[in-house]
């Protein structure tokens, strides 16, 4: 048994959606989570700024006795986190893995579809992670940079007229392929799971990173005997970088549940 929380961070407020799925998997562990609000978003950025930033918020999060950082930024787990994982002496894992796996076991066709911010479309990580599973698959993939915008902006309705006017333009690739599995591998994008699901049609498999990296995290937690024992009852803390105004109100948007925790301003300047 191991009571310690388990620390998760995001460019911002998007992860919040992977902290849903593990409040539902893992409903008796405490969870520490670091929004990066001041310098959302990571997904128009350069890899090595990606892995600066990232860097910096595993370092705040190991301030805590923590036992597993959770990278719930579809950016950062693209962009070479694997790659610097092993410098920590916990557990540092991101969602690219369970999902890519995820999508390899639900495909029939094997074609495979991939929305996410420009960077992680632009770094190719899950197309070659897929591969190095699925060989044979056919993979479509399309960044999609103005989902993040309109999801913060409460754009997010099935039906509004921008939004499905985006996701027709963005979403035209995947049905060209004829995919029929598709990766939603950004943190916003759950929140448009409707308009989503209703362009791409009812035999279109959609892979939710957040609850993929869920699952996968409780078997790990549960193999290696660190899970806390408790069957509910977790407690949350939350830090930002920018204000902590309006929080609550963002923040149960993405979470899809009123905020239960603190919530604290941090400045990662010193890390
Ligand atoms: N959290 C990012 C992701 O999942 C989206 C927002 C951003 O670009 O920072 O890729």
């Amino acid at each position: 048994m191991d009571e310690r929380p388990i620390g998760v961070f995001d460019s911002g407020l998007g992860g919040l959606t992977v902290v849903k799925r593990l409040m539902e998997f893992l409903p008796g562990e405490n969870i520490i989570y670091l929004g990066d609000t001041g310098r959302v978003p990571y997904g128009g950025r350069s890899r090595g700024t990606i892995m600066k930033y990232a860097r910096q918020d595993i370092s705040f999060l190991l301030k805590f006795d923590i036992k597993a950082v959770i990278a719930a930024c579809g950016t950062v787990s693209t962009n070479g986190l694997e790659d610097i994982a092993g410098d920590y002496h916990i557990p540092v894992r991101g969602v690219l893995g369970p999902t890519a796996k995820a999508a390899v076991r639900e495909t029939r066709s094997g074609r495979i579809g991939i929305i996410g911010t420009k960077a992680s479309i632009l770094s190719g990580a899950y197309d070659r992670r897929i591969m190095e599973l699925m060989p044979q698959a056919q993979i479509t993939s399309n960044a999609c940079p103005l989902f993040v915008p309109m999801a913060e902006e409460g754009r997010i309705t099935d039906g509004d007229v921008a939004l499905d006017a985006v996701a027709r333009e963005y979403l035209e690739p995947m049905k060209s392929a004829d995919v029929d599995t598709l990766i939603m591998g950004c943190t916003h994008y759950p929140l448009i799971r409707p308009t989503i699901e209703r362009i791409m049609g009812p035999r279109v498999r959609l892979i939710d990173p957040g609850e993929e990296t869920a699952r996968s995290l409780r078997d790990q937690l549960k193999s290696d005997g660190l899970l806390n024992g408790r069957d509910q009852g977790g407690k949350y803390k939350y830090f930002v970088t920018d204000s902590t105004e309006g929080f609550a109100e963002t923040g149960s948007l993405f979470l899809n549940a009123a905020i239960d925790g603190s919530v604290e301003h941090v400045s990662l300047e010193d890390f």
